[in-house]
């Protein structure tokens, strides 16, 4: 029986201070109004890291939860891979961190930079080192601190943007059900590097927004396409669309390419804004947590951001 990576547990960690739409503007002085960024990305409010709040304390307390939710210890966990744009630290790597602060002590950890598209090649890694045997169990973590990269000037960018991590535990199983992660789906085009990336290595972040509005509405109706394409699925065989959360409009455009209802589209966006690597993890938690995502679903996972890159994932949860 072939070997299937299985979530078997999901956690989220978002920051303790909420910031309206109204209170960044006036905290920042910036030119610009809760009605605009309500109505051109869906966002109101979003979470913003504190002092002793970091990439790796966030990624740990997500991970925790999702340890705590499969019922697996830490010392069970012998792969930690952590997606980030906003490490703590340029080495050790944020995953060797979490390790620590979890008390896992076994096998590897390592830090994936694809920025927004983090945590789907982050899981796409880690699917293929457990059905390879290099791993029986690893946390999966998607964790981002933009609030320390952001140019608070640039009300292009600065309004978009939120902290917070999310995790999932992935397990080695021998299956029968058809559960598990069915395909991976990974690309990368740096020929739009310029479109958005962060200047040096610490920031801050630019981003020609109308540019990458028209690429991730392609490359990700065109990799859910593939995705459903490599598993012989139409789209309606999908249950639950787990998008990247950057702007309503984008994901609103992929529930109905998919021909799905709105509350088949798990959003986040409102609430959290875009936090790159940990959107989607979050978004997962956060479905699997109230009910509505339930063991069998299947599960739709796509991304986009810096890079280019994006990708997506298909899986039976
Ligand atoms: O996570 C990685 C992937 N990222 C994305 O997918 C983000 C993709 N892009 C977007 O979500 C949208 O392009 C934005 C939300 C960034 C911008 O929305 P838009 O409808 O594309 O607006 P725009 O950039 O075309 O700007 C329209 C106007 C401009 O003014 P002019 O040139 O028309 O006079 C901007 O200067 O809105 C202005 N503007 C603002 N006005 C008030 C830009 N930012 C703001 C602001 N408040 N915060």
């Amino acid at each position: 029986m072939p070997l299937r990576s299985v979530i078997a547990g999901c956690g989220g960690c978002l920051p303790a201070q909420v910031v309206t739409n109204e209170e960044l503007a006036a905290r920042h002085g910036l030119d610009t109004s809760d009605a605009w960024i309500r109505e051109r990305s869906g966002i109101t409010r979003r979470h913003l890291a504190g002092p002793g709040e970091t990439a790796a304390s966030m990624g740990a307390e997500a991970a925790r939860r999702a340890l705590a939710r499969a019922g697996i210890a830490p010392e069970e966990v012998d792969a930690v891979i952590v997606a980030t744009a906003t490490p703590d630290s340029a080495f050790p790597a944020t995953a060797v961190h979490i390790q620590r602060l979890l008390g896992v002590t076994r096998g590897f950890g390592f830090d994936v930079s694809a920025a927004c598209t983090g945590f789907i090649y982050a899981l796409a890694i880690a699917d293929a080192m457990l059905r390879t045997g290099q791993a029986r169990c690893a946390l999966v973590i998607g964790t981002e601190v933009y609030s320390r990269i952001l140019d608070w000037k640039d009300r292009g960018t600065c309004v978009l943007f939120g902290d917070g991590a999310g995790a999932v535990v992935l397990r080695a199983e021998e299956r029968e059900d058809g559960r598990g992660i069915l395909s991976t789906h990974l690309h990368a085009d740096g020929r739009h590097a310029d479109i958005l990336h962060v200047e040096g290595t610490t920031g801050p972040l630019r981003m020609a927004g109308r540019e990458v509005f028209k690429h991730a509405v392609m490359k990700l109706a065109a990799v859910v396409d593939e995705a459903l394409a490599a598993n012989g699925l139409a789209r309606d065989a999908v249950d639950w669309l787990v998008p990247h959360q950057a702007n309503i409009r984008i994901i609103e455009a992929m529930g109905r390419k998919l021909g799905l209802p709105p509350e088949r589209v798990v959003v986040t966006v409102d609430r959290h804004a875009n936090t790159s690597a940990a959107s989607v993890p979050l978004a997962l938690a956060e479905a699997v947590e109230d009910g509505r995502i339930r063991q069998g679903d299947l599960v739709l996972l796509e991304a986009i951001g810096g890079g280019l890159t994006w990708g997506a994932a298909l899986l039976r949860f």
